[in-house]
């Protein structure tokens, strides 16, 4: 493996009732003037948001509010979440939701603390120098944000979405109760699962040799995923399975199955480029893009194909080549995605050729990309064109 130092400061605080325990506590010390950072109202309309401002003001916070972030966060949001800052003089950003609100608060944190736009440094032109500390309350489990330093933006003019990240965007704290991911629709719920099955994935096809235990702890999380979430889909009231997917969705993008390794992340970056200009929801984009770049791969990544498909799917290899088993497994893996509801090709989200071309380019902003495989602009046509 290669050399590694791990450090992720973010305090994890897991479990039902932590908001109304912990909240002021870890708060008390960040400041008294809070940047309330939410979505689109789902937090208005299942309770936590009248649970969150009545633990603010009666422990005398002084709130103000940014609502209405959206899912894939622009940066017209967190440029009016900056002047927000400036204006009421923030000390502490509160992100409650999912991992739109947290990104959108990592790039407000940050931008408040430099002086030009806030575009340069999701664009990397500059690098991150400080933030405003924020904490979050996730309410939907997906992305990781809330145990990252990762954070992805839509400039919706220009139709470019990109990921960035800084040392200085981990979250102060993070509370994940699993109460507050029920009233997730079935859609976004099935979205959640996939995102974080393919950030395990991404993790685990790596060139770097002697990661035993990486490998083991990406299965491990793929087959507690598998074997939940079935059931989650079908009863979603479940607190027990909310709580084993919330979990499984922080440790898939915590840094804690990447030490030692560089992961793949080229599906996340064509998928990146089709909801820049398509405006799909991301897992929608992953759940087509990744079993095509897994087909795309199947020569060159035949030996984890293969163990994946073994391993994790637990494919009998009795009887059959190497290659026929790496097909079955990237089928089940499929077959598994549509019966949980995931879509499974671009055209279930009405998009044609028509601007392929357009999105291959927009992949290709900082050249060849994929660290298992380095990707040119005619193998993402390919792999685009493997998923109409
Ligand atoms: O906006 P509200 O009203 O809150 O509704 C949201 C939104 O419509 C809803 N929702 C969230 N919690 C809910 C709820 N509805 C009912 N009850 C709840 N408890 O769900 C919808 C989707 O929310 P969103 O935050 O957009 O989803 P997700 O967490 O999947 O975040 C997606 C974004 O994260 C980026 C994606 O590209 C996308 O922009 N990613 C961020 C990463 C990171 N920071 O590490 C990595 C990922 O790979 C990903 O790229
Ligand atoms: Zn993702």
């Amino acid at each position: 493996m290669d050399q590694f130092i791990y450090q992720n400061p973010t305090r994890l605080i897991f479990g039902e009732g932590q908001v109304e325990q912990q909240l002021v506590a870890q708060l008390e010390p960040l400041g008294k003037k809070v940047l309330l950072v939410y979505g689109g109202g789902s937090i208005k309309r299942n309770g936590l948001y009248d649970e969150v401002i009545a633990l603010l003001k009666t422990n005398g916070f002084i709130v103000s509010e940014l609502e209405g972030v959206e899912p894939n966060p622009r940066l017209e949001t967190v440029r009016k979440g900056i002047e927000q800052c400036r204006r009421d003089d923030v000390d502490v950003i509160l992100a409650v939701g999912g991992g739109s609100v947290i990104d959108c608060t990592k790039a407000i944190a940050a931008g408040a603390k430099y002086d030009g736009d806030a575009w340069d440094f999701i664009t990397k032109k500059v690098e991150v120098e400080d933030a405003l500390p924020f904490g979050t309350i996730l309410t939907l489990a997906a992305t990781g944000s809330e145990m990252n330093a990762g954070s992805v933006i839509t400039n919706w003019d220009t139709h470019e979405k990109y990921g960035w990240g800084s040392p200085h965007v981990f979250p102060t704290f993070s509370i994940l109760d699993p109460q507050n991911t029920l009233t997730v629709p079935k859609d976004h719920t099935i979205y959640g699962i996939v995102d974080m099955m393919t950030h395990v994935f991404e993790q685990y096809f790596h060139s770097q040799q002697n990661t035993p235990l990486q490998e083991r702890m990406c299965e491990a999380v793929l087959q507690t995923v598998i074997d939940t979430a079935p059931s989650l889909v079908e009863n979603l009231n479940d607190v027990a399975h909310r709580e084993t997917i919330l979990y499984a969705g922080t440790i898939a993008l915590n840094g804690s199955l990447q030490m030692g390794t560089r992961g793949d992340w080229a599906s996340h970056n064509i998928e990146h480029a089709v909801s820049a200009v398509y405006d799909i929801p991301h897992a929608g984009g992953l759940a087509i893009i990744f079993p095509q770049w897994m087909r795309y791969h199947k020569e060159k990544g035949e030996q984890k194909l293969y163990q994946l498909a073994t391993r994790v799917w637990n494919i009998d290899p009795s009887g059959k080549d190497k290659q026929q088993v790496v097909e079955e497994g990237i089928k089940k893996l499929e077959s598994f995605w549509q019966s949980l509801g995931a879509p499974s090709r671009l055209k279930d989200y009405d998009i044609d050729e028509s601007r392929l071309e357009e999105m291959a380019e927009k992949t290709m902003v900082n050249g060849p990309f994929g660290n298992f495989n380095k990707l040119q602009k005619e193998d993402v046509l390919s792999i685009l064109k493997a998923s109409l």
